[in-house]
């Protein structure tokens, strides 16, 4: 017989409250009730959610035939609109993820390989020698200018449009602002200067930057551009229709949005790891120091002690919480718990990943973790899985190593205080609460990085 699905006791609009103000608090208080999965009353998620974090019933509701990928409860639906791929169902959906998944894969990916290393070096010259800066925003204005390049190929209308952007992600890093996402009553707007009202003209002027960069790209074709949009534009179903202006819009809202800041966050997480434990630090300088003085991007990519920091920082504090919500299409058992249909479920990447009984010693980072043991795909979720599995998930790891790997050789970093660096929910996201503050000490002299270690001497 199937149990019942377990609740959490408090209020729905405590629960409400503490999700959005103190969601690793809210989710460590349930797991020592729940350690598998409890319905979560709170506001912002679509109406009440079941949070799975045992990897039997995260494999389930992923990739079950029971479970549809909803795309109706997105809380950023106000910024990227209905018509984008996390706002599709069903057939539509399908198609888009289609047609949106190779150029961020294989070779398309690998010529990304260079810009990513030169913009990392770009930015980080700029700095002088005890210059205190916030990691967060330097890895964003990496991440930001891959991203545009990716999807837009840099002009300097994206440049424009990479400045407005940045505006309107800035609105949503105060958790006041953010609870204006979660409860659509408090969407007013009332002038340009509350923050609903500066969201909508931002908004406004974002969408005109973007439909002028489309109107120019459908005056003037060319075969050879190899960017998303031109991709976009020339697109067509089996009726031979094209995107519509709407669909463009959403699209490359969605990409640019869901691109950019998760990528920055989980870098700048990395960075704080490797400063913050010395040993990383030396086992990764001496993992890099094996590829000889100008190492080629994609040989970077499969260093392994590079790939398990990497790992362990999307780990510990994952940048989303939660994965995109899934429905019940018809009843069914979730490790013996009965689902109605309707239901909305999502797995809980955080308290996943979280499971002494899978990750010993949780709290504590540790990448020879993923040296010494292969995770299943539905106990290592930082991009969710199945149908809705991130689109960037490649090109966004493959950044990572090739930006770290960069600073790391190129310059000499240090954290600026000894605080430690708690995570905090910025929009929908968990990132550091304080955007990891460094020093920059100066250019690294290549001679000194260690050389000759082995994968044995560095697991060690
Ligand atoms: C470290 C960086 C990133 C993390 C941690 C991350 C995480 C996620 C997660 C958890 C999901 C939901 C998956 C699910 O519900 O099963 C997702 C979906 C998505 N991500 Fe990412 N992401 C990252 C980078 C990127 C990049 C670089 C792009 C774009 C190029 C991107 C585009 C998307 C899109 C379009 C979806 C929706 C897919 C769909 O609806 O079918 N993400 N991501």
């Amino acid at each position: 017989m199937s149990k019942t699905l377990p609740k959490l006791k408090q209020h729905p609009l405590q629960q409400g409250f503490t999700w959005i103000a103190e969601p690793i608090k809210y989710m460590e208080t349930a797991v020592k009730d729940y350690p598998d999965l409890f319905l979560a009353n709170v506001v912002g998620e679509g109406g009440p959610i079941v949070f799975v974090h045992h990897p039997e019933g995260v494999q389930k509701i992923l990739t079950g035939d029971g479970f549809i990928a909803t795309g109706k409860s997105h809380l950023l639906r106000p910024i990227l609109g209905n018509n984008s791929i996390l706002g599709l169902e069903g057939d539509r959906h399908v198609k888009r993820r289609k047609l949106l998944l190779p150029p961020f894969h294989g070779e398309r990916m690998k010529a990304y390989g260079q810009l990513i290393c030169d913009l990392t070096r770009q930015i980080f010259e700029q700095f002088t020698p005890n210059q205190v800066f916030t990691a967060r925003t330097a890895c964003q204005d990496i991440s930001m200018q891959v991203i545009l390049e990716a999807v837009y190929g840099l002009n300097d209308r994206s440049q424009k449009l990479r400045q407005l952007v940045s505006e309107i992600a800035e609105i949503f890093q105060s958790p006041l602002n953010v609870s204006l996402l979660f409860i659509e009553w408090l969407q007013k707007d009332l002038g340009p200067w509350s923050p609903w009202g500066r969201f909508l003209r931002q908004r406004e002027a974002v969408d005109s930057a973007i439909y002028k960069e489309i109107e120019v790209r459908k005056a003037n074709p060319d075969v050879s551009r190899e960017d998303i949009l031109s991709l976009l534009i020339s697109a067509k179903d089996e009726a031979g229709n094209s995107l519509t202006l709407p669909e463009l819009r959403d699209e490359l809202m969605a990409l640019t949005f869901a691109g950019h800041e998760t990528t920055a966050i989980s870098m700048s997480w990395a960075l704080y790891w490797i400063h913050h434990l010395p040993e990383v630090k030396r086992k990764l300088l001496a993992e890099i120091a094996t590829l000889g003085k100008s190492p080629d991007p994609v040989e970077i990519a499969k260093l392994p002690y590079l790939n398990a920091v990497c790992k362990e920082a999307l780990r510990i504090y994952p940048v989303g919480m939660l994965t995109l919500p899934r429905v019940v299409q018809k009843k069914t058992e979730v490790l013996g718990y009965e689902l109605e249909p309707g239901q909305l479920v999502a797995g809980c990447i955080y308290l996943l990943h979280q499971r002494e009984d899978i990750y010993p010693d949780a709290k504590l980072f540790k990448p020879e973790r993923f040296l010494k043991r292969q995770f299943s795909p539905y106990e290592f979720i930082p991009f969710g899985g199945g149908q809705r599995a991130c689109v960037g998930q490649a090109l966004a790891q493959f950044e990572m190593k090739l930006a770290i790997a960069t600073i790391l050789t190129n310059y000499d970093l240090a954290l600026a205080d000894n605080k430690p660096e708690l995570p905090k929910r910025g929009g929908a996201r968990l990132a550091p609460a304080r955007g990891v503050q460094m020093v920059f000490n100066g250019k690294r002299n290549k001679s000194g990085l260690l050389k000759n270690s082995t994968l044995e001497q560095l697991v060690a």
